[in-house]
């Protein structure tokens, strides 16, 4: 897979590149410097969120890097953003969407997901809470969210709708109704959760999968201090160390050899520049199933919070929490 094939094209025919930054973690203050010097490297694909809470800073970047005379053409670039769990309600989703355009400071979103299949308590707190620590949760049905999110694209405000952390019968459920059917469906993925089961079921049904975390996400606040460390593991540093590239490279070309999506996420020049150092090698055929062999369905993403002093999943009491299934 050489440099001119580093992209998917999905069902609407819009090209993706197989290697977007990732902004989660991505500090106001460190996350405009980050985009602008991976604009610079050759990303054309960055992935937001508004739950991020860094958009703006991240439109910043867009405004001085993105338009005419400016060195890279709106066409060319890839923007994903995220409907945050506090807006599945219909009538919350366009001005949701609205809201980020106007932080990242562009006319239309490439690409806009429904980051998880349940719903916070409708309102501006991202995080609505009762005293004792538990979510305050909505029961809108995510089908319903999803025929808003259609409107969207029949309005040129975005190319494309897509999931994110919906499991393959929640993603079937969506495609029962969808005229405007996903084009992606974005979930955790690494060596250590290979996830060859939901990729086969999507793959099946037209959906391109995006790998979150694929590095393990080892800056995220409720790392156990017991969890292995994926960056760590022996059987991808003997690798590294026979392509001289690092654990990181090996995983991500690992996922683009695979026909999967990734968007490592770093604030440092030399991580953002080797993470899409991954099309000038290849890996052979056993090497690709030898690192499918070390998946062990560890899942590092799984939102925790402090109830009554113990630290509990924080969404697992929600009918559409969509871990429960096996895939
Ligand atoms: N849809 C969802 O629910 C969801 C959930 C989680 C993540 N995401 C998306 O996926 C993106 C990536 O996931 P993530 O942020 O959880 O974690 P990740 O990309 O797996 O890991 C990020 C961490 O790895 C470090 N790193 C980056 N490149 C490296 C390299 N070449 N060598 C060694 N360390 C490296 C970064 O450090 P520095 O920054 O200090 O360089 C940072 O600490 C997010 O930023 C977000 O855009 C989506």
């Amino acid at each position: 897979m050489s440099a001119a094939c580093n992209f998917l094209v999905l069902h609407t025919g819009q090209k993706m590149p197989l290697i977007g930054l990732g902004t989660w973690k991505s500090d106001p203050g460190q996350v405009k410097e980050a985009v602008k010097y991976a604009l610079s490297a050759g990303y054309r694909h960055i992935d937001c969120a508004a739950v991020y809470s860094n958009e703006a800073e991240i439109g910043e970047a867009f405004q001085e890097c993105i338009g005419p005379n400016k060195g890279i053409k709106r066409e060319d670039l890839f923007v994903t953003s995220k409907l945050w769990n506090t807006k599945h309600h219909p009538e919350d989703v366009e001005p949701a969407l609205r809201k980020t355009l106007g932080d990242l400071k562009l006319a239309y979103l490439d690409l806009y997901l429904m980051h998880w299949p349940h719903a916070f308590e409708r309102g501006d707190n991202l995080f609505p809470k009762n005293p004792d620590g538990i979510m305050r949760y909505d029961y809108t049905d995510y089908k319903d969210t999803w025929k808003a999110m259609e409107k969207l694209v029949e309005k040129g405000l975005v190319k494309a709708i897509g999931l994110s952390n919906f499991n393959s019968r929640q993603i079937d459920d969506v495609l029962s109704v969808a005229t405007v059917k996903p084009a992606v469906l974005q979930v955790e993925c690494h060596p250590y959760l290979a996830q060859n089961e939901l990729i086969a079921h999507c793959q099946k049904r037209g959906l391109v999968v995006t790998a979150y975390s694929p590095l393990g996400s080892p800056d995220r606040a409720w790392k156990h201090p017991d969890e292995p460390v994926l960056l760590e593991e022996p059987g991808i540093k003997k690798l590294a160390e026979k392509y001289s590239k690092s654990p990181a490279q090996i995983i991500l070309r690992w996922q683009v050899q695979r026909k999967v999506v990734a968007i490592p996420k770093s604030v440092t020049p030399a991580r953002i520049l080797q993470n899409l150092q991954v099309f000038d090698f290849s890996l052979t055929e056993e090497e690709v199933s030898h690192i499918g062999s070390l998946n062990k369905n560890y899942r590092y993403i799984v939102p925790m919070i402090t109830v009554n002093g113990k630290l509990v999943a924080r969404d697992a009491e929600h009918p559409n929490y969509p871990f429960k299934d096996p895939y």
